[in-house]
């Protein structure tokens, strides 16, 4: 038996393929539906009320495509809009925070945890108060690191620039005493070398993606929502503008494993 429909992932625009990609390694059987709403990225620049709008009309297109279980891979989504769609939506529906907190409250040692991610990720307080419930006591600090996003983006993972970026980003944390730091936005899994070598190796850094797979192969498997054993998985990739511009930033995300998007409008 299992269940063959895919997983539906969605993200504000690339980044979210961060997410897709450990799915892929973790769950080798599964298909996926991955949504990338390009139109409308970037989300962590814009208020929780219109970040909850798209992130239903997301989920819905997803869900409409007959998906078994969703994946909010963005974490200013997943920050503001989670307990909203869980309430509407009747697939299991797994968000990126809590897999995140949960690992950085087990691995720190200090109880003293870094979280960096966009504006609205860190304004909801969302990982600070994920990580107060595994965690009673912890002290978090969140540190809003905008411009990491475009550097991601534009291929700049490494050198002066984004050196120079991270340096200022990173002395709040830094000064703080943080014993690990939570990567709390689909990007910055690109700039995890460059973030350990400013950051020495004694600071334990959590990806997200690779907590968020786990979960949702636990996840399936309570539910009984394995694929098949024999399955053969289908990739789909579909976005809100210009598949051209998500093709190119896609391969370099996958390292080449993506070669057709479709697009369609949203909203
Ligand atoms: N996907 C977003 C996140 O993880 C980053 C890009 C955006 O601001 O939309 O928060």
């Amino acid at each position: 038996m299992g269940d063959p429909r895919p997983i539906g992932v969605f993200d504000s625009g690339i980044g979210g393929l961060t997410v897709l990609k450990a799915l892929w390694e973790r769950l080798p059987n599964e298909s996926t539906l991955y949504l990338g709403d390009t139109a409308r990225v970037p989300y962590g620049t814009k208020s929780a009320e219109v970040v909850t709008r798209y992130t239903e009309q997301n989920a819905r297109f997803l869900i409409e495509r007959d998906i078994k279980l969703l994946v909010v891979a963005c974490n200013t989504a997943s920050a503001v809009a989670l307990p909203h769609l869980e309430r509407r939506l009747q697939v299991p529906v797994l968000g990126v925070i809590s897999p995140g907190a949960q690992a950085a409250a087990e691995r720190s040692r200090s109880g003293r945890i870094g979280v960096i991610g966009t504006a609205g990720t860190i304004r909801s307080g969302a990982y600070a108060r994920a990580l107060e419930a595994v965690r009673p006591g912890v002290e978090v600090v969140g540190k809003a690191c905008p411009l990491f996003v475009a550097l991601a983006e534009e291929g700049w993972v490494s050198g002066e620039v984004p050196r120079l970026v991270a340096r200022e980003y990173l002395a709040e944390l830094k000064d703080a005493g943080v014993d690990t730091l939570v990567l709390g936005c689909t990007h910055y899994p690109l700039l995890k070398p460059l973030l350990h070598t400013l950051l020495g190796a004694d600071v334990r850094l959590i990806d997200s993606a690779e907590e968020t797979a786990a979960e949702t192969a636990r996840v399936l498997a309570e539910a009984g929502l394995d694929a098949p054993n024999d399955a053969r998985p289908t990739y789909r990739f579909v976005c809100s503008d210009d598949p051209a511009r998500f093709l190119t930033l896609g391969q370099r995300f996958l390292g080449g494993a993506i070669d057709h998007v479709e697009r369609h409008p949203l909203g």
